[in-house]
């Protein structure tokens, strides 16, 4: 086992993480870990545009920018949050321009701006074009961008190192009030090396974790095979909470029965969705901004569509895309990735032929609590010093119950950069935590579990299972019986995890090992996600319960927190303790929400 010495290790290479490492990177040594190369990381996935309130095309500004994005969270949102995103959304789209970015142009030369769902003029007035884009290969660009930057300043990578271990300390300590309580402290991570099969421990001031989401819990995703929630399960497992983790996206425009994306810049572009009967079904759902309502709103309709018989096909499963009156040459000049992909994947010609879409599982909102400098909560008043998260894996809570598109793409510019100088800063005062006796112990324990399990269950139909579990009863609709059959499948999965065998017994490269531990912490967050989703009996954002359909601001206005505590039980559930926090106000009151 090697030992390495950073001021700050980020875990991940996506855009949260290589945006955090720029900053960092310029101000303090910093290694970044990733268990990809850079380059693949799955914000190159992210398709139509990063938001920000530049009003080069139209009237904007950020604040309309806040209003959008905490009525797009219904209200769960934590607004100062919000307003520290939607201001510096500015200054984050101009470091990209200025890093070099290829961003698409006005014919004046400015970077051009589309719309997207849920972004309005004055406060829902009509759509407004706050999205710049680069075709619809947005995060492709921010990605290679950002890479291309952190080699300009010298960062460390290690590629294809898997962080499976949070190295926290805890101390005695002492609350203003005189209550005492455990402090936790980061020490540093411990990662496997894919290539040799190695241990590798990395002692660091400061740790930010990038790790990105966890959308395979879901079978219909637009989620990369290796979006498998890692930096949330350790977390978790390292007793941190997780926060609002029952309110998962589901994108409206997946690929019919694949799950691909297809991105909400066609509608932005104009593109329109029809039922079977051929009828602009969004006109009776959002009548002011149609197509262009928030995600949760669209996918439910069309999943309502489905439902009450005007889905289109042979099953009548899905709805359409309608982007035929739209010029050939505007849809290959705007949308050039996504219109090959039907062609590719579904055979459809989308010039002249409506494409088969269906909403796929797209984001989570939820994840571990940060503040505003990306700074870990270990509960409601306590960080935990040295540690950071930002992007998917963190939830801060800028997107509430619903995240607008475009505002992810923001979200890891915007406190990526936040966090890299909050790290780079803490570690310029701060010493190394003392790394406890043989800080690999766990992670050796938990390799050699999987390595020499010998049961007769493969890791392939576990995830199949929980992937169709979670497709069939945590979608779109849930209900209390849908949920708790979820959860019930999940308890099963983990009993027959506990009776695994991998057939790759080797050093290197192997990616039978990396499954099964990806899988364990899928089958913890989908605990997690199911828990949650049970206790929230209300309708809000992604969260919908057929049986509860209203949203209720008197009982749920309030953050979960879901902790492992061994002495806890909630829903039934041994293990998770479930705790609230109060959501941040400053100038919107809820109201209803309407488009
Ligand atoms: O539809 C899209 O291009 C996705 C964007 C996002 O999730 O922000």
């Amino acid at each position: 086992m090697q030992v390495h010495k950073y001021d700050v290790v980020i875990v991940g290479a996506g855009g949260a993480g290589m945006r955090a490492a720029i900053e960092s990177g310029q101000r303090a040594r910093t290694a970044v870990l990733t268990k990809l190369y850079p380059t693949r990381s799955h914000t190159g996935a992210a398709q139509g545009g990063m938001c920000a309130a530049l009003a080069n095309v139209e009237e904007d500004n950020w604040e309309w920018h806040t209003f959008d994005t905490v009525k797009g969270g219904d209200y769960l949102v934590d607004q100062d949050a919000a307003e520290v995103m939607a201001k510096e959304a500015i200054d984050a789209v101009l470091d990209l321009e200025k890093m070099g970015l290829p961003f698409n142009r006005t014919p004046e030369g400015r970077i051009d701006q589309r719309r997207f769902g849920g972004h309005t003029r004055d406060h829902g007035k009509a759509p407004v074009r706050r999205a710049c884009y680069a075709a619809d290969r947005t995060g492709h660009m921010i990605l290679q961008t950002l890479y291309q930057n952190c080699v300009k300043h010298n960062v460390e990578f290690y590629n294809e190192y898997y962080v499976l271990d949070l190295l926290i300390v805890e101390e005695d300590a002492v609350r203003e009030d005189g209550t005492p309580y455990q402090q936790k402290r980061v020490a540093g991570v411990v990662s496997y090396d894919l290539a040799s099969g190695e241990l590798h421990v990395f002692q660091a001031k400061a740790v930010v974790f990038a790790t990105g989401g966890a959308g395979k819990v879901f079978k219909t995703t637009s989620n990369a095979h290796t979006l498998t929630g890692d930096g949330m399960g350790i977390a978790f497992r390292r007793g941190l909470p997780l926060e609002d983790m029952e309110f998962f996206q589901f994108h409206p425009t997946g690929l019919a029965g694949l799950g691909i994306l297809l991105s909400e810049a066609a509608r932005g572009e104009g593109a329109i969705l029809r039922n079977s009967e051929g009828e602009r079904f969004m006109e009776r759902y959002a009548p002011t901004i149609k197509d262009l309502a928030p995600r949760d709103i669209v996918a439910r309709s069309m999943a309502n569509e489905v439902r009450e018989g005007r889905g289109a096909g042979p099953n009548k499963d899905y709805v359409l895309l309608d982007l035929t009156h739209l010029e050939p040459a505007h849809i290959d000049a705007k949308l050039p990735d996504i219109t090959e992909f039907a062609r590719t994947y579904l055979g459809v010609e989308p010039y002249t032929e409506p494409v088969p879409v269906y909403p796929t599982a797209h984001y989570a909102m939820g994840g571990v609590p940060t503040n505003i400098k990306g700074e870990v909560l270990q509960d409601n008043e306590t960080i935990v010093p040295g540690l950071y998260a930002a992007g998917e894996v963190a939830c801060v809570s800028v997107h509430g119950s619903n995240r607008l598109g475009t505002n992810s793409l923001l979200d890891i510019n915007v406190f990526g950069k936040r966090s890299g100088i909050a790290a780079a800063e803490y570690a310029k005062t701060a010493e190394f935590v003392e790394l406890p006796e043989d800080p690999a112990a766990g992670t050796v324990a938990l390799l050699d579990a999987v390595r020499n399990s010998s049961g007769t269950e493969r890791i392939a139909s576990i995830r199949a299972d929980l992937q169709e579990t979670m497709d069939a009863n945590m979608q779109v609709f849930r209900t209390a019986d849908s949920i708790a059959a979820a959860l019930a499948d999940i308890e099963k999965l983990r009993e027959r995890y506990k009776n695994i065998s991998i057939q790759d017994k080797g050093k290197r490269f192997n990616l039978d090992l990396l499954e099964a531990v990806e899988l364990g912490f899928l089958l913890d967050l989908a605990e997690v996600m199911t828990v949650a989703a049970l206790h929230r009996k209300e309708s809000r954002g992604g969260h919908y319960r057929e049986d509860f359909p209203d949203r209720d601001d008197v009982n749920f206005m309030k953050h979960s927190m879901l902790y492992r505590d061994p002495d806890a039980e909630t829903e039934g559930i041994k293990g998770i303790r479930f705790g609230t926090k109060p959501v941040v106000f400053t100038r919107y009151e809820p109201m209803e929400r309407k488009y």
